[in-house]
């Protein structure tokens, strides 16, 4: 069912197919969800590219005991066929966390949940990092995560406040810190020293069926924003600079994004913890650097990448976006934020590449990908799990063959 509401309009003028529900009174079936694969095997085995040994309980810093969780973090078989997997971000480690309940009753139940970003709430105010390490410890017994842990697989990446300071860049002077807790904390085998950044790459499943996992760091090598002038018209903190000196990603890091999207892949999830997409506002979102937005849209063209679709936390609010790449292939963008920290309401200008409304309350996101029809559906759940948007594109319109 193809419906055109409000500000999809624009959107379904492009031709796509998009299901958007819950749009006002509009209300509608869930995308089929019916799984066409068999779930693979979910190894409790640690394999060496992605852990350290946990039961060593190593100091993660000098005289600091590791802040990893007794029990480990699953980790998903690298022959898995991808059918569903959930993402969300933004988990106070101080309040009750009753969505995983709801995401650990989906049936199917996701065989990876992916943590975009804000896993902890650690701002870092004193010199031995103090705050961030409690936040981890205080996360690291939480007794809805330890049995969504148990359960299922995760993969993360960090935003500002487990990178351990609002908004921070690369000049953040603790970010080494931070990324030895972050790896402990999540069970990871650093890939490089850790004041270069905490990103990487999984690729699951056999080919033809093979989905990418980018996690990018946002954090480590980001340049200063511009403060808002008076001028700038919408709200938030930020305006738009395009100096073409100022970086996302930084140099080495999109050197690795060239390499990844040219690797054997037919699905590629990117994730990048603040928005891509979006325009609308002026908190953190890759158009604060415009340059550096165009330059990812440039690369995708330039690598053939197909198959790509971002995922997106921070905002404290839920939605989906869609752009169109000059060469007809669909970008869509599903941010999921927060899990159990919701604010007010969103006061988001509603620009043209946002499909949905802004929903301020705790959600998570759902990713399902059904091989058999070709297609891929980005829904967003409320708390309890009930559907709030989704939208669903076809693999042609994602540039698959
Ligand atoms: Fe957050």
């Amino acid at each position: 069912m193809i419906l055109m509401l409000g500000m999809a309009l624009g959107v379904a003028a492009l031709g796509m197919t998009i299901v958007l529900m819950r749009f006002g009174q509009v209300s509608q079936t869930e995308p089929d969800t019916q799984v066409t694969e068999t779930p693979g095997a979910v190894s409790e085995t640690l394999s060496e590219n992605d852990t350290v040994d946990v039961y060593a309980r190593v100091d993660v810093l000098p005289g600091v005991p590791s802040v990893a969780p007794q029990t480990p973090w699953l980790k998903l078989d690298a022959s898995t066929t991808l059918t569903r997997i959930g993402v969300g971000s933004c988990l106070g480690q101080n309040q009750p966390q009753p969505v995983w309940d709801s995401i650990l009753r989906l049936e199917p139940r996701p065989q990876l949940f992916m943590m975009m970003g804000d896993g902890v709430y650690g701002d870092i105010k004193s010199a031995d990092a103090k705050e961030l390490i409690q936040a981890y410890r205080d996360q690291s017994v939480r007794p809805e995560l330890a049995r969504a842990r148990q359960e299922m697989p995760f993969l993360a990446t960090w935003d500002d406040h487990d990178y351990g300071g609002n908004d921070k860049g690369a000049d953040f002077e603790h970010k080494e810190t931070a990324a030895k807790l972050f790896h402990d904390f999540w069970q990871m085998k650093p890939e490089r020293p850790q004041d270069q950044g905490i990103y990487y790459a999984r690729t699951y499943g056999v080919e033809g069926k093979r989905v990418q996992i980018i996690m990018l760091d946002t954090r480590s090598f980001r340049s200063d924003l511009r403060k808002k002038t008076n001028s700038f018209k919408y709200w938030g903190r930020y305006e738009p600079i395009g100096d073409p000196d100022r970086t996302m990603l930084g140099k080495a890091q999109w050197a690795w994004l060239e390499e990844q999207l040219q690797e054997a892949a037919d699905v590629r999830l990117i994730v990048t913890s603040v928005q891509l997409l979006a325009g609308g506002h002026g908190f953190e979102r890759w158009g604060n650097l415009p340059l550096e937005r165009e330059r990812f849209f440039q690369l995708i063209d330039d690598t053939g990448a197909r198959g790509v679709i971002l995922l997106s936390g921070d905002r404290h609010n839920g939605a989906l976006y869609q752009i169109e790449l000059k060469n007809g292939q669909r970008l869509p963008e599903m941010t999921s934020s927060s899990l159990n920290r919701s604010y007010g309401p969103s006061k988001d200008a509603p620009t043209p590449e946002r499909l949905s409304r802004m929903y301020n309350q705790e959600n998570f996101g759902i990713l399902d990908i059904d091989w058999r029809l070709r297609r891929i559906s980005l829904t967003l759940k409320d708390i309890g799990g009930e559907m709030l948007d989704s939208l669903t594109v076809k693999f042609s319109d994602l540039g698959i063959d």
